[in-house]
């Protein structure tokens, strides 16, 4: 019988994450050694090492995320996981992506626990590893655990938005929290022809990862690729309980509207909430249903920067006389929605993977198959 370490990698070579030269450090690196003595399961089990080892040491090894902080570490907040151990089918298949190698400097940004650095101090020796925390205590408790697993990286406490100067240039940056900018420091910190991989996403859509080569002109270019879902980067994170704070039909003013667009394809299809999500980046979109409501839901799309809403109510009784929208504020959300999705569609329903970014000095773009064919610039 496979111990759950030996199966895990066993896992990660079936699902094709874990090209050879990856394997030895899964391998050698133990993932329990960077988890807390508590682990709480996705679905919310806590199960506590001193009291059931083995079901302890199963999970330390299943394929799932394990939230080792909340809350930036406050106590009594409303429980947001603000750090954890990252699913380890994610966690390889991000290192093969960044097609790192043996003899090169990596940079990692948001330290976490310290299990992918020790993977990657594994596979290229302590001295070419940097990886920055901006938490000082999960930084600490990182380096402890580095330590006694037998590996030094430099673990640097600090705003990894800033890079680390001090070791540049790196041949590979790679980002574990997920940003809506990317930091010109990385690029300028990387090599030419070095690459960047970092989760990306914006108010609307996270959930690609943009994979950037750096060329010798200092600008990054490269296209979205992968389906993940990481916790923001501290300064670039998404307002939360937006609906409750924004949206008040029963004391703001409102249009209402009809229309025949169903949500499904805007809101839920990958392709098109990602493209979507180029047109109006701050805006969140939020689903609300309850039992009472049986078949009807609601989707709300929220500005927090002008206070705008739309509420969508889809009440399948409706279909062909259409749905109801209710528009609020400066920016009207679903007009703005429904011109997003005519886009796309008349772009020809394009795949995430067919955006690419640059990242230049001044700017972050994104474009569509080519960098002539702009679909959003930012400072
Ligand atoms: C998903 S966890 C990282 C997982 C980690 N690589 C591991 O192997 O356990 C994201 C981490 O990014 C950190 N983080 C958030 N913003 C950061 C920033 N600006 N600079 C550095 N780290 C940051 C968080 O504190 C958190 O620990």
């Amino acid at each position: 019988m496979l111990l759950p370490h030996e199966e895990l990698v066993a896992r990660l070579v079936r699902v094709g994450d874990l090209p050879p030269h990856l394997r030895p450090s899964f391998e050698r690196v133990e993932r329990h050694r960077f988890l807390p003595d508590r682990i709480t399961t996705p679905d919310g089990t806590t199960v506590d090492r001193a009291r059931d080892e083995a079901r302890w040491f199963e999970l330390a090894y299943a394929d799932i995320p394990i939230v080792t902080q909340r809350d930036d570490g406050a106590e009594h907040g409303p429980g947001y996981p603000t750090s954890s151990a990252s699913q380890p089918t994610i966690v390889a298949d991000m290192l093969r992506r960044l097609d790192v190698l043996p003899g090169m400097r990596v940079l990692e940004v948001g330290t976490g626990t310290g299990y992918n650095a020790a993977l990657l101090s594994h596979l290229l020796g302590d001295d070419e590893v940097t990886s920055v925390e901006v938490d000082a205590e999960l930084a600490e408790t990182a380096r402890v655990r580095l330590m006694s697993a037998g590996f030094t990286p430099l673990v640097v406490t600090g705003d990894g938005m800033q890079g680390w100067p001090a070791r540049a240039p790196y041949d590979r940056v790679i980002s574990t929290a997920a940003v809506q900018r990317v930091p010109y420091h990385w690029v300028a910190q990387s090599r030419p022809g070095g690459r960047i991989l970092t989760p990306w996403g914006n108010a609307f859509h996270n959930g690609v990862l943009a994979e950037l080569r750096v060329g010798p002109d200092g600008t990054a270019h490269g296209r979205f690729g992968g389906d993940v879902a990481f916790m923001w980067v501290r300064d670039q994170r998404v307002p939360r309980r937006v609906v409750e704070t924004y949206v008040h039909p029963e004391t703001q003013e409102f249009t209402t509207t009809r229309t025949e667009l169903y949500p499904y394809e805007p809101i839920s299809d990958f392709g098109a909430s990602f493209a979507i999500g180029l047109r109006m980046p701050t805006v969140l979109n939020r689903v609300e249903s309850s039992e009472s409501d049986g078949p009807r839901f609601t989707v709300h799309l929220v500005d927090p920067d002008t206070g705008s809403w739309a509420s969508w109510h889809i009440d399948p009784g409706q279909r062909g006389t259409g749905y109801e929208v209710r528009q609020h504020g400066p920016r009207e959300l679903f007009t703005e929605l429904e011109a997003a999705h005519a886009w796309w569609l008349g772009e020809g329903r394009p795949e995430h993977s067919r955006f690419g970014l640059t990242v230049s000095a001044d700017h972050q773009r994104v474009w569509l198959d080519e960098e002539s064919h702009l679909v959003a610039s930012a400072p």
